[in-house]
Parts: C-alpha cells; sequence; structure tokens
C-alpha cells in the first residue's frame, strides 16, 4: 500500500472551532476585539484553502471551510461593522472632538469610510469560493487582496480607536454599547447561555 507523501491536518481547516477571546455585552471593547481575532481566524483559514485544495482537492472539509467562511462574512461580519458604525465610533466621535484630538477623529473617519469597500470585496470574493470544484482552486491574489484590506482595517482600529475606547469611555457608555450590541443580535441581556461559538 502507497502512504500519501502529504498529509493535511484536518483541524486547521477547522473554522467552527473558534478557541480564541470571547467576551459579551458586559464587556463590548473586549467583544470588538474577540470579533476582530474571529475575523483573523477566517482570513487565516482563507489563506490555507489553495494548500489544501493543491493536495485533497475540493473536499468535504474545503466545502465546510468555505462554508464557515461564508456564513461568518455574510451574517456576522455586517453586524461587527454596525457595532462600530452606529455604536463605537459616534460615541468616541464625540470625545475625540471634545478633546481635540485630530488622529482618532482621522483614524474614525478612515475605518467607517473602509466598512462599505470592505463589504463590496468580500461581494467579490465569495462567487468564486463557492465556485471552488476538483477543477478550480482559490483565486490566491483576491484572497491576499481582501486578507490585507481586511487586516489594515483591524490594526487601525485596535491601535488608535480601540485603545482611544479604553481610556475615554465610561462605564455608561460602555453599557449601552453592549446592549445594543446584543439586541442586534437577538440576545437577551441575561442570556449567557447564548454565548456558545460561532458566535459574531
Ligand atoms: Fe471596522
Ligand atoms: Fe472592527
Amino acid at each position: 500500500m502507497v502512504r500519501r507523501a502529504a498529509r493535511v491536518d484536518n483541524r486547521r481547516m477547522n473554522t467552527l472551532a473558534f478557541g480564541g477571546p470571547q467576551a459579551g455585552p458586559e464587556d463590548p471593547l473586549g467583544w470588538i476585539e474577540a470579533c476582530h481575532a474571529r475575523i483573523e481566524a477566517r482570513l487565516s483559514t482563507l489563506a490555507r484553502l489553495e494548500a489544501h485544495h493543491a493536495a485533497r482537492g475540493a473536499d468535504a472539509e474545503l466545502a465546510r471551510a468555505v462554508e464557515g467562511i461564508v456564513r461568518y462574512f455574510d451574517e456576522a461580519a455586517p453586524h461587527h461593522h454596525a457595532d462600530e458604525d452606529l455604536d463605537l465610533f459616534p460615541r468616541l466621535r464625540r470625545h475625540a472632538l471634545a478633546r481635540g484630538d485630530g488622529r482618532v477623529l482621522a483614524a474614525l473617519d478612515e475605518a467607517g469610510s473602509a466598512h462599505g469597500p470592505l463589504e463590496a470585496a468580500w461581494d467579490e470574493l465569495r462567487p468564486g469560493l463557492l465556485a471552488i470544484d476538483a477543477a478550480r482552486g482559490p483565486d490566491r491574489r483576491a484572497i491576499e487582496a481582501f486578507s490585507s484590506a481586511y487586516r489594515a482595517h483591524m490594526t487601525l482600529e485596535s491601535d488608535t480607536i480601540l485603545a482611544a475606547a479604553r481610556r475615554w469611555l465610561d462605564a455608561g457608555e460602555c453599557r449601552e454599547i453592549g446592549a445594543a450590541m446584543a439586541r442586534r443580535r437577538g440576545i437577551d441581556a441575561s442570556g449567557r447561555a447564548v454565548f456558545i461559538y460561532p458566535r459574531t
């Protein structure tokens, strides 16, 4: 019997078993950072699709990985963008204006205007992922462009926006943001049991 020369670790393709940071309404900034970790996990899986396809073809494992990625960017990423656009950024903008902090204001402008293009980039990437079959693998350049744009966006948010939010937002504002994020996902404020991955 011929042994396979190249073996692929199936666990590395599993996008559902997210073991990253967890947080909830009581810590909305931690929740937003956890969303970033979930996005990063999907980007890492996206980067592995090509090698998996080369080694194993369009097998069931690859289909599950693509399904997890598609579900995340279809359903969860828009919630994350809304958390920022509707709840976090406006409150932080008021603080930045009151303090005359042009750096944070510029970061808020840049990050807020990136959500539309990122969603459009996802709409462009999505059909190619769903079209992967035995003969047609992932489009590496499209994946790299999408991932690098998302990573640059999350770095700006983490380094400048979330850092300022941690300095400036008070407990009441954090409570409001956390409650809005929970409502957006249909989560009861007392329903901690809902925090089972995959969570947005
Ligand atoms: Fe964002
Ligand atoms: Fe974000």
